[in-house]
């Protein structure tokens, strides 16, 4: 895929109705915002729009609300947190692309910046539907896209709109293309990828993709343990993908064929089943080959950590995406948090996707020790997996 697109410094804004998505997708618990990172990623983007007067007319999902107008999703609560980082007024639409936002859109002045409701609230949004690609780009006379975090979804506010609107990449999506797309295409080595998260299937085109490009691929988290099956081990009543056994020993065979290191746990932390996501949890260490049968495997083990934390150290490049263990507990995080460490610790390019291994560097006060931590969880995976992202593709090429 060609990720060199035109972005907004390459078209001219002033004076200009600019619809600008990002992804607002943000965390909430009982209607406040727990996390704004993703808004403040979209912030030079905007300013930069702002700055160069255009009429700025900003819009993105939150959560799935399937075509229904759900008051807990609204995008109010952005608004306002948005208007505080930016010190102005953000106009707020009482619809996506109906009456009222069409009347706001008409009388915005340069400079201005208005959000759109929950593109998701209109049931054509996700299949792309061309009645509304049409009327959001009806809106405006350019169309950004900073929607990293989005940027894998084919949707009308993502894709379809740049079908009637010239079409160029904000800051954030630049910056995370540029990022990642230079350590996947060009990393300095070792490089070294580090695989999480419970299940082998999510990731099975990542594992695949990435045993073409790094040296060492580590693989933990529930999805270890159906390597584990694979290596012949019985796991108790840890996570298994028995379908995906085959392609386990597969992926080991194909990782000995090209030379490439697969570091897989030696030992694990279990417990009792079902793994407990918060609440006390009775624990032990057992080496990988000696799982009971009546109990799941639920982190890496300290030896596991320390070899992990060692090929780490030694790497010149990092990638990680998934946590380790079922890391919402405190007992099970050591592995995540050790793994977290050592990225902190490196003097490697290092780069974190996915929603779960990004929140544990910023819950432990790593974040500015990591080079990139990309706003996007599933948009990085497929970034990873080497697939087009429909967001970026449909940008005008440079
Ligand atoms: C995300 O949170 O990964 C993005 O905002 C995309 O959300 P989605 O998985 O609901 O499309």
């Amino acid at each position: 895929m060609n990720y060199n697109k035109k972005s907004i410094e390459d078209i001219e804004v002033a004076g200009k109705r600019v619809l600008c998505r990002c992804d607002f997708n943000v965390p909430t618990k009982a209607g406040v915002i727990t996390s704004d990172k993703r808004i403040v990623a979209a912030l030079p983007t905007i300013k930069y729009l702002v700055e160069h007067n255009a009429k700025v007319i900003l819009c993105s999902h939150m959560g799935k609300p399937k075509g229904e107008w759900k008051p807990e999703l609204s995008l109010k609560i952005v608004a306002a947190r948005l208007s505080e980082l930016l010190g102005k007024e953000v106009i707020m639409a009482a619809d996506v692309a109906g009456e009222d936002a069409k009347a706001k859109a008409a009388a915005l002045k340069d400079g201005d910046v208005m959000l759109l409701e929950n593109t998701r609230y209109i049931k054509g949004e996700t299949k792309n539907d061309p009645e509304l690609s049409r009327d959001l780009a009806s809106m405006a006379d350019i169309f950004v896209n900073d929607a990293f975090g989005t940027a894998h979804r084919a949707h009308s506010s993502t894709a379809g709109v740049a079908d009637y609107l010239p079409a160029v990449s904000g800051y954030l999506v630049q910056k995370e293309v540029s990022i990642m797309g230079k350590a996947l295409a060009n990393p300095e080595r070792p490089f070294v990828a580090i695989l999480g998260g419970a299940k082998v299937a999510d990731k099975l085109n990542v594992i695949n993709n990435l045993l073409e490009k790094v040296d060492t691929l580590i693989i933990g988290g529930g999805m270890a343990y159906t390597f584990a099956a694979a290596q012949g081990y019985t796991v108790g009543k840890s996570l298994l993908d028995e379908s995906k056994i085959d392609y386990c020993k597969e992926m080991m065979e194909k990782a000995s064929a090209k030379g490439v290191k697969l570091l897989l746990p030696v030992d694990c932390v279990v417990g009792n089943f079902p793994s407990p996501i918060d609440g006390s949890v009775d624990v032990k260490t057992v080496a990988i080959n000696e799982i009971p049968d009546d109990l799941e495997g639920m982190d890496i083990g300290e030896k596991t950590a320390a070899i992990f934390a060692d090929a780490v150290k030694n790497a010149k490049t990092v990638v990680w995406n998934g946590p380790m263990g079922v890391f919402e507990n405190p007992t099970l995080a050591k592995g995540t948090i050790a793994m977290a460490q050592a990225l902190a610790d490196s003097d490697a390019v290092t780069i974190v996707g996915g929603g779960d291994s990004a929140a544990a560097c910023e819950q432990l006060g790593f974040a500015d020790k990591i080079t990139h931590i990309s706003t996007g969880g599933g948009a990085s995976l497929e970034f990873l997996e080497g697939l087009e992202l429909p967001g970026i593709a449909c940008l005008q090429d440079k």
